[in-house]
């Protein structure tokens, strides 16, 4: 629709930005409720990102969200946080206010919990371990919306053994580090196992990993969407596992901050994940 000179903005911050699918994805919902604004991808280079935040008030913006290197940089320029962005140490989602401060929030974990219980009973995770690939900033996030969810037990495995030590250490809880050629074992008894790493994402080599050991009743999450149909989803939908793939946690996790910028708390269709996914030309 067209804008009119009061139209809210509010867009994504990332360096590179363009293979982003937030636009996309606001986007379908501003046409969806109708609404007079805008998001756009906003290519920001590292030495620039201080510089870019304090023009979002000047500049109107409403808010925006953080992706890729920024969200921990970003977490350190924000006026105040919320507690989710505090524990997990980085931003996802800038709230402007109207007094031009910054609000800075985390909703990926939010967007994970929503993503998996949205088609899975997520209760029957609590009392089994849960699997974890991967140390980096989506796997803290995902780790404390775990808990807070109140999973047991973690088992964190990470190429790099030290990160996944200084991230249980820093987290705390019931975290048991697996070093990354063990973490086969570490499938035993789980009742989900979530791929946090690059692997298998386009252009990065597959995630190897051997599935025997993991019930078939654990569910499968990969976070990695691209391809939607990583290695690690279709070995696990071969052996029967309940398969969660990873365009639900981008698709949720976008709901809070639409919310808050355009007055509207979106709903996650089948027909959104059609048209963020480029199958559908609506
Ligand atoms: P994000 O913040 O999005 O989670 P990241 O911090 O770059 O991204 O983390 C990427 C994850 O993929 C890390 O756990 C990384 O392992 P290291 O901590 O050892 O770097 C993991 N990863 C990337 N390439 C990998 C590879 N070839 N083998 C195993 N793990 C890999």
């Amino acid at each position: 629709m067209s804008l009119s000179g009061s139209a809210k903005i509010a867009g994504i911050i990332g360096w590179p930005v363009d293979h982003s699918l937030s636009p996309r994805l606001h986007g379908y919902w501003l046409d969806q409720y109708g609404i007079d604004g805008s998001y756009v991808p906003l290519a920001v280079a590292p030495e620039n990102l201080a510089d870019a935040l304090a023009a979002l008030p000047k500049l109107g913006f409403v808010g925006a969200n953080i992706t890729v290197p920024h969200k921990e940089a970003a977490f350190g320029l924000m006026d105040r946080v919320d507690d989710d962005a505090a524990r997990i140490g980085a931003v996802n989602t800038i709230v402007v206010s109207e007094d031009g401060s910054l609000e800075g929030r985390n909703t990926d974990g939010y967007g994970f919990i929503e993503s998996l219980s949205f088609d899975i009973d997520l209760q029957v995770t609590k009392d089994k371990p849960v699997v974890i690939l991967g140390a980096g900033g989506a796997a803290r996030s995902i780790i404390v919306a775990l808990q807070d969810y109140g999973v047991g037990s973690i088992r964190l495995s990470n190429r790099t053994l030290g990160r996944a030590e200084q991230m249980r250490d820093e987290i705390s809880g019931d975290i048991d580090v697996v070093p990354w050629d063990r973490r086969t074992e570490a499938l035993r008894d789980a009742m989900l196992l979530v791929n946090t790493t690059t692997l298998g994402m386009n252009g990065q080599p597959a995630l190897e990993l051997e599935l025997d050991a993991l019930p078939t009743t654990a569910i499968v999450n990969d976070i990695v969407y691209s391809p939607l149909e990583t290695k690690l989803m279709v070995m696990a939908a071969e052996r029967g596992n309940p398969t969660v793939d990873g365009v639900g946690m981008l698709l949720h996790q976008a709901r809070p901050g639409f919310a808050a910028w355009f007055g509207y708390t979106p709903e996650v269709t089948d027909a959104l994940r059609a048209h963020v996914l480029g199958r559908s030309r609506s």
